[in-house]
């Protein structure tokens, strides 16, 4: 922690990220959503508006305590009802098989044990539940993986963790989940090094 990640990158994320784009993309992944519902990597709430209207209640983590500012706007103008926790995925001291949703935006690039949080993502999925995801990753494209590899160091420390050559549809299938659809496309207006896209849902 520090200045940078306590109270540069939380705001210039919750601005980036709370783009048109974005919260097309959000409103989308998350419409199949439902039952008991864990978030991780909460970061500035900006999901929040875009759950379904059957969606009151949800549990959050996020490590980075200097989301909270505005986590507590987000949270003010929703009528979902939030509990908050300043934790990271690889840890959740939730019991095994308790939520029907795990959600997951933007979030895998930045954890630092990825695999571990994955395992604690089907650790608490009940037998049958989905886990939501819309994240950025590796491209299959040789052009573009070069620079994501290139500049990966760089986006570490710009993004305070983020990973711009993870290759999400390995990662989670390495999970062990029973079912897994995804798609991939490149997000509209981005560099590819940083848009190139998967979203889907794993059944556990
Ligand atoms: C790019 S932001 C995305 C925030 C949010 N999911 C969204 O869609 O706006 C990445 C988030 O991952 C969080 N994060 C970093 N390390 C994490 C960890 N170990 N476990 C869970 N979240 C983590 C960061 O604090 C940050 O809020």
């Amino acid at each position: 922690m520090g200045f940078y990640s306590d109270v540069l990158f939380p705001w210039g994320m919750n601005w980036v990220m709370s783009g048109e784009e974005f919260q097309k993309q959000r409103h989308a992944v998350l419409q199949s959503v439902s039952g008991k519902i864990l978030e991780i990597g909460f970061g500035s709430g900006l999901n929040l508006p875009h759950y379904p209207q059957s969606v009151k209640q949800l549990v959050a983590v996020d490590p980075n305590a200097g989301m909270g500012r505005y986590t507590q706007q987000q949270m003010l103008k929703s009528d979902i009802d939030v509990e908050c926790k300043v934790l990271g995925g690889e840890s959740l001291p939730m019991p095994n098989e308790s939520f029907d949703t795990v959600v997951s935006t933007w979030t895998l690039c930045s954890i630092k044990n990825i695999e571990q949080a994955l395992l604690e993502v089907k650790r608490v999925l009940k037998p049958g539940g989905q886990f939501i995801f819309l994240e950025h990753g590796l491209s299959p494209d040789k052009k573009v993986s070069r620079w994501q590899h290139r500049l990966n160091g760089l986006q570490k420390i710009i993004g305070d963790g983020c990973h711009l050559n993870r290759d999400m549809r390995q990662l989670i299938g390495d999970t062990g989940f029973s079912d897994m659809e995804i798609e991939n496309y490149y997000f509209p207006n981005a560099p590819r090094f940083i848009g190139y896209m998967y979203r889907g849902i794993a059944k556990k």
